[in-house]
């Protein structure tokens, strides 16, 4: 398996630092056969290249099994015609990563408020209100004058289709329900049409119990009780920010795990963003991005009928837990190592466990 590594700014360089070398521990011991490669992208690309991307890197990123993207300065690049590209956006767009899997589970040994919870957000990736990528030319938000704005919002059926195909069909490996969030309330037609595709899909899994809860009252919902809930399948926007909030309730942004899928791609990537608060200072944790290699490494599994990229999978999870409940973690999840220290405590527990 051939994986793109691309550390991205802020924290990014720290926390992927710490994956790689859970993943180089988790190939020797499963025999994985991993090969990386290694890209600057971000600030540090701007300044080598004149742009946020290198040349060349998607057509590597295209020829490779796998893509781990660290997080980017992305409020920093507001212009594309000088090379401010957002590079979560691009390889989103250009891989066609529509889906966006995001698992939030409570962990023994960490504290939290809201009683124990497993849940995933599925979150639609390429278009919703997203003003950089849904357009085909220009941009979806219009200044109309110097004081009007106008943000377009685009829902398609095709891609309200395969969002719902990808999230019903998780949702029949795990527990069997699905529940959709919503605006239907106000934006009318297009959550309309997205709870009538949703719903559609979900008629064909037989078994699959479907629900459908609007966005504003879902946030008191997850908070209330997060462990009436499966699989949610959400917009663009609405998942974005689920997502992170599910993630806290978790017991911290991160330890978010994202993994962004489609047809033939796959790029993990942290859920949350570059942190430029606490960069430099060994103190990020770095597990976000790690569950997402974890997620990676099972996609890839999966896709090859590969059982040992699973296992690998399985093994990365289990060593989070093991880590979490011994307290060999960074300071956001009630442990006391750096984020290095805390990426050797899983290379160490992958190392000791003899499954
Ligand atoms: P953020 O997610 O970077 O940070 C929010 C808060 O969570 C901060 O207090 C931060 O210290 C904390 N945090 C985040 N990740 C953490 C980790 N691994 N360990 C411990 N604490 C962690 O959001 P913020 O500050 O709003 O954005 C910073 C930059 O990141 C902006 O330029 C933004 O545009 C960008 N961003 C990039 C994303 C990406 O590349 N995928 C996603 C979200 C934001
Ligand atoms: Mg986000």
């Amino acid at each position: 398996m051939r994986i793109v590594v691309l550390p991205g700014d802020g924290i990014g360089p720290e926390i992927s630092a710490a994956t790689y070398n859970v993943l180089r521990a988790a190939s020797e011991h499963f025999q994985l056969g991993i090969q990386t490669d290694e890209h600057e992208v971000g600030h540090a690309s701007l300044k080598q290249f004149g742009s946020t991307i290198p040349p060349g890197l998607l057509e590597t990123v295209q020829a490779a099994d796998g893509l781990i993207l660290g997080p980017a300065a992305t409020f920093d690049f507001k212009d594309e015609q000088r090379g401010e590209i957002n590079p979560s956006k691009y390889f989103r767009k250009n891989l066609d990563l529509f889906a966006n899997v995001r698992p939030a589970r409570t962990y023994p040994g960490l504290r939290n408020r809201l009683g124990d919870f497993d849940l995933v957000v599925v979150r639609e990736n390429t278009e919703g209100f997203y003003a950089d990528r849904n357009m085909e030319q220009g941009n979806g938000e219009i200044l109309v004058t110097s004081d009007v704005v106008i943000s377009l919002r685009r829902i398609t059926r095709h891609c309200c289709e395969r969002i719902a195909q990808a999230a019903c069909q998780l949702a029949m490996r795990r527990r069997k329900h699905l529940t959709i969030v919503h605006k239907a309330n106000v934006l009318k037609i297009g959550d309309g049409m997205f709870i009538d595709i949703c719903r559609e899909a979900a008629r064909g899994y037989p078994g699959l119990e479907v629900d459908d809860i609007l966005v504003d009252a879902m946030m008191a919902h997850v908070v209330r009780q997060p462990d009436r809930f499966d699989v949610i399948v959400s917009t663009n926007m609405f998942g974005d920010i689920l997502s992170d909030l599910t993630a806290e309730l978790s017991g911290s942004l991160g330890l978010g795990g994202s993994l962004n899928v489609g047809a033939k791609h796959a790029m993990a990537q942290a859920a949350h963003g570059s942190a430029p608060d606490i960069a430099g200072r060994d103190i990020a944790n770095p597990f976000s991005l790690i569950l997402s290699t974890a997620l990676l490494l099972a996609w890839h599994g999966e896709r090859t009928g590969a059982p040992r990229f699973e296992s690998a999978a399985r093994a990365i999870e289990g060593a989070v837990a093991t880590a979490i409940q011994s307290g060999r973690a960074t300071k956001d999840v009630g442990g006391k190592l750096g984020t290095a220290a805390t990426g050797q405590a899983i290379v160490d527990i992958l190392q000791s466990d003899k499954a």
